[in-house]
């Protein structure tokens, strides 16, 4: 019998799809279960860009520790940002932990068990490098099979080159490097053989996709080469970069039906001071300009983006200047962060800090102001007939089927036939909610 993996994951799409290779690469001696206690091996991948999520960790790995007290053979493993951030550190802290795999390391994660089943030594993996290390790790049938999915996540880019004075993820994701474009394409024909409709392309910034590689297609000539994939209907990528966003992506988003329109863009700040001291690298005026093009192509594509408060040195009229910014350019929706010190950045040292319940103000600022934007541009869609892929049943009614439209809205909605996952079909938008809309079957499109 073959034993069992538990995993849990924090963090973004891309520590998710690394998660789902690692349960492929482990195939053979392992199938995924829901219930750690009976896991024979149990890994956290973990995500380190605030405070918050990194001290997660800690908690979650410690209540794992009285399970290898009852399970002699149990292996417990960190992978993620912060495997690559505190490498041996985590085992001088968590003495029972047998392995931490970095970043570029996790898909080692075979050899590293075979060498502990044989000797119970921790190991602990954290290079980085300038290369694209991961092998080509194909989706498997059988392991998507009791989910079946309809939409699919493929990283095609690894690291960043960007280092904005508050982030952490190029000291743990390492050097920007683009993904191999056949092994893309390969990835993503297997994907449409086992029934997904829509793939979400995943990078740190996406528009700079292979312009550091000789031979290469840039990242319009990417998506239109995967467009060309028969039977994959829809295309999303995350996240674009607002200094690299260019007017040929735009276009091509525009020319290309599969792409979908949606964007997001993350501004960060709305003051050109900020923006500057987080080395963003582009004017409030400038990402406007680009806002504009984007609508002038694409009349109804939605835009979403990142806003961090509190950033060091904010003043309330910096901070006004993000509130104005989120009235112009009326985002469908935003994610919203307080400020948080990361080790290695240059924010770290700045001396302007921001109080936390000056953050905590700021923050609840950001999302009312959001939340009355979000019904407003919601409220537009009701009485509208809207393209929708069916990913399933609604998360709240084995009633109802849900999807997405094609600016990325979910829709819930009520259909005489149940059985239209993974299909493209029409549906009235009939009320608004606060993060998705309601509607009612119209008929199938494909
Ligand atoms: N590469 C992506 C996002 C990476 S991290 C991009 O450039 O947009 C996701 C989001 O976390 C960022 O957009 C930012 O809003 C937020 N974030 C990153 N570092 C942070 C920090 N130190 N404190 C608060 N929020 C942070
Ligand atoms: Fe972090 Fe900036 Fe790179 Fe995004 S672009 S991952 S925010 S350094
Ligand atoms: Fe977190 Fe690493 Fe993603 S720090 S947001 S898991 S790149």
């Amino acid at each position: 019998m073959k034993k069992r993996v538990y995993i849990k994951t924090f963090g973004c799409q891309m520590n998710e799809n690394d998660s789902e290779k690692v349960l492929i690469l482990l195939k053979e001696e392992y199938v995924p279960t829901d219930n750690p206690e009976e896991a024979d091996l149990i890994i956290v991948n973990t995500c380190s860009v605030r405070e918050k999520p990194q001290h997660k960790v800690y908690s979650e790995v410690g209540r794992y520790k009285p399970l290898k007290k009852k399970k002699k053979h149990l292996l417990i493993g960190i992978i993620g940002c912060v495997a690559q951030q505190e490498g041996e550190n985590l085992i001088k802290k968590l003495p029972y932990v047998d392995f931490v795999l970095g970043t570029q390391s996790f898909y080692q994660i075979k050899e590293v068990i075979t060498k502990l089943q044989k000797d119970p030594k921790p190991i602990v993996l954290t290079e980085l490098t300038n290369e694209f290390k991961p092998p080509l790790v194909l989706p498997e049938e059988t392991l998507s099979k009791n989910t079946e999915k309809v939409t699919a996540f493929v990283t095609i880019m690894q690291g960043c080159d960007n280092f904005c004075s508050y982030c952490i993820v190029p000291y743990v994701r390492g050097r920007e490097t683009s993904r191999p474009p056949e092994e893309i394409i390969e990835e993503i024909k297997r994907l449409v053989e086992l029934g997904v409709r829509e793939v979400t392309l995943l990078g740190q910034n996406v528009n700079s996709y292979g312009l550091k590689e000789k031979g290469y297609p840039d990242f319009p000539e990417l998506l239109n080469q995967i467009a060309a994939i028969e039977d994959l209907w829809r295309i999303r990528f995350t996240t674009s970069h607002p200094k690299d966003l260019s007017e040929k992506l735009i276009r091509t988003m525009a020319e290309n039906p599969k792409i979908c329109h949606h964007i997001h863009l993350p501004l960060q700040a709305g003051s050109n001071r900020i923006l500057k001291r987080m080395n963003r690298k582009y004017t409030k005026e400038e990402y406007l300009e680009k806002v504009a093009k984007l609508r002038e192509l694409i009349p109804d594509i939605a835009i979403t983006t990142d806003i961090i408060v509190g950033f060091p040195g904010e003043t309330e009229e910096d901070f006004e200047e993000t509130l104005e910014m989120l009235k112009t350019v009326r985002y469908h929706e935003i994610f919203s962060f307080k400020y948080s010190d990361r080790p290695f950045t240059t924010a770290k040292n700045f001396e302007d800090k921001i109080p936390e319940e000056e953050k905590e103000i700021r923050l609840k600022l950001v999302q009312e102001l959001q939340k009355t934007i979000t019904q407003e541009i919601y409220q537009q869609y009701v009485g509208k007939e809207m393209e929708v892929l069916v990913e399933g049943f609604s998360s709240k009614s084995k009633t109802q089927l849900m999807g997405r439209t094609s600016t990325n809205v979910i829709v819930n909605f009520y259909s005489p036939r149940l059985d239209l996952k993974g299909r493209l079909v029409k549906v009235r938008i009939e009320e608004a909610g606060k993060h998705s809309l309601k509607g009612r079957y119209l008929e199938i499109l494909k």
